[in-house]
C-alpha cells in the first residue's frame, strides 16, 4: 500500500506518519528527515540542500526525486511506505508516477490533513523535535512527560531552525503556491480525502486510519510479523 501524507507546514504530517506506520506495518518516508540527515553528513546533496531549507524554499525537483527514487527502491519498501513531505510539486507527483508504474505499483491513498494558517503557525513555534530519532512535541498540545527529553528513546529535543517565524511565513507561501496544486493532481485522480487536522491527534489519527480502510493481507502479515518479533 503506498499512501501520501498532504498538508501544509505544521498540519502533523511527521506526527501522523509515526503513528500509522506502526498501525500498518509499513515503513515512512519523510523527505525532510532525509534531507536533514544529508546536512547532518555533509554530503553533497545536503550542502546544496541546505541553503534552500534554510530560507524555507523547496529543494529543486531533480535533486529531490533522484533521492527519493533510490530511497523507494529499497526492499523495506515492498509491503508499502507512508510518504511524508513528499511529492511537493506536480512534477515530483509525475515522477513518483513514473517510478510505482515501472514497479506495476501506484499511490493508494493521498490523504490530505487540513489545517487553518493561524494553527499551523501556532503549532509550529511550539514544535520541538527529538536529535535522535525526530519524534515530534509540542510544549502545549503534545509535551515530553520530561521537558527537553524525549520519551521515546532518552534523546535531547531541539527546535528546527526553518521554525523561525519569518521563514515559517515564508515556508506557508511556497506550499499555497507550489504545493495546493499537488492536491488538485490527486483530487482529480480520484485518490484524495480531506481529513480535518484542526482536531486533537487522535481523532486525526482515528480519521486517516479510516480513510485508509481495511489493511490489504500482505500489510496484516507484516504487523502480525513485527507484533511477534
Ligand atoms: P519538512 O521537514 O517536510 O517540513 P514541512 O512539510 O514543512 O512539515 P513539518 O515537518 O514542518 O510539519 P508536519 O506536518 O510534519 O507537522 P508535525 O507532525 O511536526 O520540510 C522541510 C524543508 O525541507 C522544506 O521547507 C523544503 O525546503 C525541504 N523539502 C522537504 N521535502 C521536500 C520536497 N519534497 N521537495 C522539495 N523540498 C523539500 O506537527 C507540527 C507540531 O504540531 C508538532 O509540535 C506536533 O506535536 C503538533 N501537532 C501535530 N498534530 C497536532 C494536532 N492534531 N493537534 C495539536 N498539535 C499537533
Amino acid at each position: 500500500m503506498i499512501i501520501i501524507l498532504l498538508g501544509a507546514p505544521g498540519a502533523g504530517k511527521g506526527t501522523q506518519a509515526e503513528l500509522l506506520c506502526e498501525q500498518l506495518g509499513v515503513v515512512s518516508i519523510a523527505s525532510g528527515n532525509l534531507l536533514r540527515d544529508n546536512i547532518r553528513n555533509g554530503t553533497p546533496l545536503g550542502v546544496r540542500a541546505d541553503e534552500y531549507m534554510q530560507r524555507g524554499e523547496l529543494v529543486p525537483d531533480k535533486l529531490v526525486i533522484d533521492m527519493l527514487t533510490a530511497r523507494l527502491k529499497a526492499p523495506d519498501v515492498a509491503r508499502g511506505v507512508i510518504l511524508d513531505g513528499f511529492p511537493r510539486t506536480v512534477g515530483q507527483a509525475e515522477a513518483l508516477d513514473s517510478t510505482l508504474a515501472a514497479q506495476g505499483r501506484r499511490v493508494d491513498r493521498a490523504l490530505y490533513i487540513k489545517v487553518d494558517t493561524e494553527t499551523l503557525l501556532d503549532r509550529l513555534s511550539g514544535r520541538w523535535i527529538c536529535r535522535n530519532c525526530q519524534t515530534s512535541y509540542h510544549e502545549k498540545f503534545n509535551p515530553p512527560r520530561v521537558s527537553g527529553v524525549c520519551d521515546v528513546c532518552g534523546g535531547e529535543l531541539y527546535q528546527r531552525n526553518d521554525d523561525r517565524r519569518d521563514v515559517m511565513e515564508n515556508r506557508l507561501r511556497v506550499y499555497f503556491e507550489q504545493t495546493l496544486p499537488v492536491i488538485q493532481y490527486y483530487r482529480d485522480n480520484g485518490t484524495l480525502i480531506e481529513i480535518d487536522g484542526t482536531q486533537d491527534i487522535e481523532k486525526v489519527n482515528a480519521d486517516l486510519l479510516a480513510a485508509v480502510g481495511p489493511i490489504p493481507a500482505v500489510v496484516a502479515e507484516g504487523v502480525a510479523d513485527s507484533s511477534a518479533a
